[in-house]
């Protein structure tokens, strides 16, 4: 097809449906009303796309911040991992998710890819253990190593969501073992990572570094000591990092209970769990990983963002 026949199929589009296309710097929607049509879009290849709206003229500088940007997601291939991924990828980045499965890796990028078939040649899966505190320094310089040269240049930003199974424990049953593993991927990690940054992430405010923490930094539970330790030093942790990694921003995302894999418990207590948090949220649901990585977006698009904590809890603190 002639890209001047193409040129007049899209003019035919005149609303509704969007779909973005990249076009050089920037990535444009393009609108559809008709359902032939929509396929129609769909169908093409981006590049087709691009070539095809040149000449639209919308300027595009809130959606666009993150075209192209080099992200690597320490946690990628599930619960807020996942849905920053989803989100970043959505807005036209390159995206490196990786955690310490390989096959469920590659699984969440192919589901990725299924959702959006034309980015990709964006999504990359990576490898990396951050249990073990004998070869930890050597896994997180490689990650990085890895995520620069898979995705073609000094990375823009780096998100970190890696976790393992949570360890609520009793005062009584506290080891220096136990404290010691409860806090080597939530804290030790996300900390030694700092160490490596300067090295393979571009110094600008444009950069950012984004680490988890969650509402037990603020509000006590029974048990939780332990990670309730970890979590508060997450937020002396992203001011501190922010003046030492300057001018690359440092923060952190505070959510509360979120509907995701972390919670491994039956089906049945899970709805019980998850009941009984709805019930207490002022917002009146459990949120999906989705809602929560738009506060990773507007950390990682708000240039003027840095050593802050953001909550996104559904009021839980205050309920
Ligand atoms: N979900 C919530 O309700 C909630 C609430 C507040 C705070 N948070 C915090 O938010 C963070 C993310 O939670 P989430 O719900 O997204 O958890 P999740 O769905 O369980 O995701 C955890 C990620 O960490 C990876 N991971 C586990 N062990 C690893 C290892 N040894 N090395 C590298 N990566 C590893 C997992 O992949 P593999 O298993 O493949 O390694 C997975 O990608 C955690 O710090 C959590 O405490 C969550």
């Amino acid at each position: 097809m002639s890209s001047s026949t193409l040129h007049s199929r899209i003019s035919h589009c005149k609303q509704v449906m969007v779909q973005d296309v990249r076009i050089g710097d920037v990535s444009r929607p393009v609108r559809c009303r008709q359902k032939s049509q929509q396929s129609f879009l769909q169908r093409l290849p981006p590049t087709f796309l691009r070539l095809a709206t040149m000449s639209a003229k919308d300027q595009l500088k809130y959606t666009n911040k993150l075209l192209n940007s080099r992200i690597l997601i320490i946690g990628g291939s599930s619960g807020l991992g996942y849905g920053v991924a989803e989100a970043t990828l959505e807005h036209g980045a390159l995206v490196a998710i990786s955690s310490s499965n390989s096959s469920r890796i590659n699984a969440s990028a192919d589901k990725l890819k299924q959702s959006y078939p034309s980015y990709a040649s964006n999504i990359h899966g990576l490898t990396v253990d951050l249990s073990n505190t004998d070869t930890l320094e050597r896994e997180l310089d490689s990650i990085l190593k890895r995520a620069t040269q898979t995705l073609g240049g000094k990375l823009d930003h780096v998100v970190f969501t890696a976790a393992d199974a949570l360890a609520p424990m009793k005062l009584a049953d506290m080891t220096v073992d136990r404290i010691h593993k409860a806090g080597t991927i939530r804290w030790l990690a996300p900390l030694l990572l700092a160490k490596f940054l300067p090295t393979y992430l571009t110094a600008s405010y444009r950069s950012s570094y984004t680490i988890t923490t969650g509402g037990i930094s603020e509000k006590p539970i029974p048990d939780w000591s332990v990670i309730a330790s970890y979590a508060g030093g997450h937020h002396s942790m992203v001011r501190n990092l922010a003046l030492e990694l300057k001018p690359i921003r440092v923060n952190g995302v505070s959510p509360g209970v979120v509907d995701t894999e972390l919670w491994t418990m039956g089906e049945e207590e899970k709805a019980g769990f998850f009941e009984q948090s709805r019930k207490r949220l002022f917002t009146g649901r459990v949120p999906t990983a989705g809602d929560v990585a738009e506060s990773y977006l507007a950390i990682m698009k708000d240039w003027n963002m840095d050593a802050s904590m953001v909550r996104s809890d559904g009021g839980s603190l205050f309920a």
